[in-house]
């Protein structure tokens, strides 16, 4: 059972102990229940509180029980309340720290709240595409004001409990005590105070209505459009809490009731579900346990102040870490400083940072053109130019100068990290760490584990991700490691496209529809087209049995870069990121497609669809095999965080996963047939075969 019963002289006290949140799984929902009865025949008893153990009063349901049958067995959480409820003893919430969704159901189904300050209060439910379904969209309203209610369930984000404590009228605490370490005491005194109070106050029983109701749920309504385009979540949010105003409190939790079973079975929030948990299982690595001893990172350096260099150092000094960055030449660093400036200076002027907070990280820059000034760094980034040798040269200074237990990082996009590693006489001490750009604003991290990287190195490099607000992936070592390898298919993909009858801005449409933050083309120009030219070239000597198409050559063979030389599959007009279609580059297109013989076919945006993703799929499933990743759902989070793939899909193999891996296989079967595509390439991944083979999903 993970909720503990004890009593403390007339006050039953029941604990609930379910690690890390008190997650209201089978066995506690079954705890509160067996508590309230033992309380409720024990003649001593004369009154109940409810508090949680650890870090939170309660985290709500279980999310890893959802789609269990653990989820749907009884007592479930309507039960646990009405049990609550219906005791006839008084039953006292106890808060603190963490109180969210069906936590804070379970707090409202009591007959009284006391509550610590810096408690989190929160109906999180709508970010995993549900909404409160144990009574919160009917309670909440009552206790906080529909306003107010529909704000903290519509935005799902967190309200200090002593602000809401401080709302006038406010009925959600009935008393917030001066400090978590007092809860405990102060709940049992309140207990008993209230041991003889009849009738038992119940929040189902206050009223709860809008003065302009109507108006007032029009406007809501207007307001989740935006949000609602892609989650059917935010809407019936609004539908629930208007419930609460017009219809009898039984009738309202009945209508709350079928939305939530409705919206849980959405894939929308299959998605999210599955997001919430991947992000978190991404930092878990299988042979590094998480009490793996860790370094301290407390100062940085990051040789190279270019483009990633200069968006590296910043999440450093956005954390209070001190950076201190590395350049050839005096002017190199000027440029690079003046970047940072600017960015910091952007933000000031938009509001988002404070002037102070801006001069506090800029004092946390320091510059130097010596390797010997980096020997206080605890951690050093390279961003050098991608070139073997300049890789080469830079380590063997590393290894000469850093202290014994730095950590030696590169952020090559493209180059063996193993190799990297050997330049150095410590190659347990070296890793990846391949930052997106813009680094300081991407949250995917791809943590590049070497052959001989040791495991602490590991941890450390996980946890300093974690300071730094990113989202990290381990990926082993391999050409692109897990994102790029896969978006050079995707890539492929699109170039057959072009050549077997579609426009640049046909295949773009089509996968912006499908949900992709940018089709692939935009996608090019904004990343700059001649780093797919460059790949190409090492393909056709390394590869030369690849297909690529060659349109994508003679468009770089024009200059047409991208977005950084104003024309590339589009044209750009200076200083605006507008996508302009271009009729010469059409024309390209067109004639490079008549000089192969191909006639030009009409392809549906399904089809753009399903060879761009599944194109993504079956590398993911090589990837997979090889244990390059470690799981699927961290190539799920790479593509979500690092690659625009829509939130609401999940992730491609997610997304496989919800089409149905036999269908999935199916369609390969079929590009494989088409002979202007890569046959060898659709051949579907052993681990994909065998799985849709045998009626499973990727997990
Ligand atoms: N159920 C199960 N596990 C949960 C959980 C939950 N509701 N909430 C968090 N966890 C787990 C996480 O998976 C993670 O586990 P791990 O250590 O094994 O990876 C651990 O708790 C810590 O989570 P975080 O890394 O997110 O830790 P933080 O300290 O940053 O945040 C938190 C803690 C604020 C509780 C955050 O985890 C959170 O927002 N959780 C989601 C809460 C939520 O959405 N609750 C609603 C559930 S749906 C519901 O109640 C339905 C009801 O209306 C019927
Ligand atoms: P960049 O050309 O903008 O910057 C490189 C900087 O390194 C220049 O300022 C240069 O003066 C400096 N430099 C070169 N050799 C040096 C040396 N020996 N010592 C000190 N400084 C030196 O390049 P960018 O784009 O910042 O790329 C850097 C690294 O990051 C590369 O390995 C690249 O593959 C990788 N990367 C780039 C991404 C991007 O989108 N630009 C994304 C992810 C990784």
């Amino acid at each position: 059972m993970t909720a503990e019963y004890k009593v403390h002289g007339s006050v039953a006290v029941i604990t609930l102990a379910n690690p890390p949140v008190n997650g209201l799984g089978l066995s506690t929902r079954q705890g509160i229940v067996d508590g309230l009865n033992r309380a409720n025949v024990d003649a001593a008893v004369t009154s109940i509180v409810i508090t949680g153990a650890g870090g939170a009063f309660s985290g709500g349901a279980d999310i890893k029980e959802f789609g269990t049958d653990k989820s749907l067995q009884e007592p479930n959480l309507h039960s646990v309340i009405a049990a609550v409820e219906n005791s006839p003893k008084p039953v006292v919430a106890a808060i603190h720290s963490v109180c969210m969704g069906g936590g804070l159901e379970l707090a409202l189904g009591c007959h009284y709240r006391i509550a610590a300050p810096g408690c989190s209060v929160a109906l999180p439910e709508v970010k995993l595409g549900i909404l409160p379904g144990a009574g919160g969209t009917q309670r909440l309203p009552r206790v906080v004001g529909v306003e107010a209610a529909l704000n903290m369930i519509v935005s799902g984000e967190p309200v200090k409990s002593e602000l809401i404590g401080s709302m006038p009228g406010q009925k959600l605490f009935d008393k917030l005590v001066a400090s978590p370490e007092v809860l405990a005491a102060e709940a049992l005194a309140f207990a008993q105070s209230v041991a003889d109070v009849r009738p038992l106050p119940l929040v189902r029983n206050l009223p709860c209505k809008h003065p302009q109701g109507d108006a007032y749920f029009q406007f809501a309504r207007n307001m989740v459009k935006g949000m609602s385009k892609n989650f059917p979540a935010p809407a019936k949010c609004v539908d629930a809490v208007e419930a609460a105003t017009k219809r009898k409190f039984a009738d309202g939790l009945l209508f709350e009731r079928e939305l939530f079973i409705n919206l849980m079975w959405t894939p929308e929030s299959r998605s999210l579900r599955h997001l919430f948990l991947a992000e978190r299982a991404a930092s878990k690595i299988p042979d590094v346990p998480s009490d793996t001893p860790k370094r301290d990172i407390q100062a940085v350096a990051v040789i190279g102040a270019g483009t990633m260099g200069g968006g590296i150092a910043m999440n450093f000094l956005n954390a209070g870490v001190p950076v201190k960055m590395l350049e050839m030449k005096q002017e190199a660093l000027d440029r690079g400083i003046a970047t940072i400036r600017k960015n910091y200076e952007a933000q000031v002027k938009k509001g988002k940072l404070k002037q102070d907070k801006y001069e506090q990280r800029m004092a946390l820059l320091s510059t130097t053109l010596s390797y010997d000034e980096l020997n206080d760094a605890d951690l050093v980034i390279e961003a050098v130019f991608e070139e073997i040798g300049v890789k080469e040269a830079v380590f063997k200074e590393l290894d000469r100068v850093m202290k014994p237990g730095a950590i030696l990082a590169s952020n090559t996009s493209t180059l063996d990290v193993n190799k990297i590693a050997h330049f150095t006489k410590r190659p347990q001490e070296v890793v990846g760490l391949h930052f997106f750009s813009p680094a300081n604003v991407m949250k995917l991290l791809e943590v590049v584990r070497g052959d001989a990287t040791a495991k602490d190195v590991l941890a450390t490099v996980m946890a300093t991700a974690k300071k730094i607000k990113k989202t990290a992936v381990v990926s082993g070592v391999c050409d692109g490691f897990i994102g790029n390898r896969m978006i050079e298919q995707y890539g492929r993909q699109g170039g057959f496209l072009l050549d077997e009858g579609c426009t640049p801005e046909q295949v773009d449409k089509a996968m912006e529809k499908f949900g992709m933050a940018m089709g692939p083309f935009r996608m090019g120009d904004l990343a700059g087209n001649d780093i797919g030219w460059a790949i190409r070239k090492r393909r056709y000597t390394e590869k030369p049995d690849m297909k690529y198409s060659k349109t994508a050559d003679l468009l770089c063979e024009k200059g047409r870069f991208g977005q950084k030389t104003g024309a590339g599959w589009y044209d750009y007009v200076p200083g605006k990121r507008d996508a302009i279609p271009n009729a010469e580059v059409v024309k390209m297109i067109e004639d490079h497609r008549a000089s192969l013989g191909i006639t030009p076919r009409k392809i549906s945006d399904e089809e753009i669809v399903q060879r761009l993703v599944f194109s993504l799929v079956n590398e993911a499933a090589h990837i997979l095999e090889e244990g390059i990743a470690n799981k699927a759902s961290d190539i799920d989070v790479v593509y979500i965080f690092g690659y625009g793939f829509p939130v609401y899909r999940g992730g491609p193999l997610n997304y496989a996963n919800e089409v149905g891996l036999f269908n999935v296989v199916q369609a390969m079967n079929r590009f494989a047939r088409n002979p202007l595509d890569d046959a060898a390439f659709w051949k579907p991944a052993p681990l994909l075969a065998r799985l849709a083979a045998e009626g499973k999903a990727f997990n």
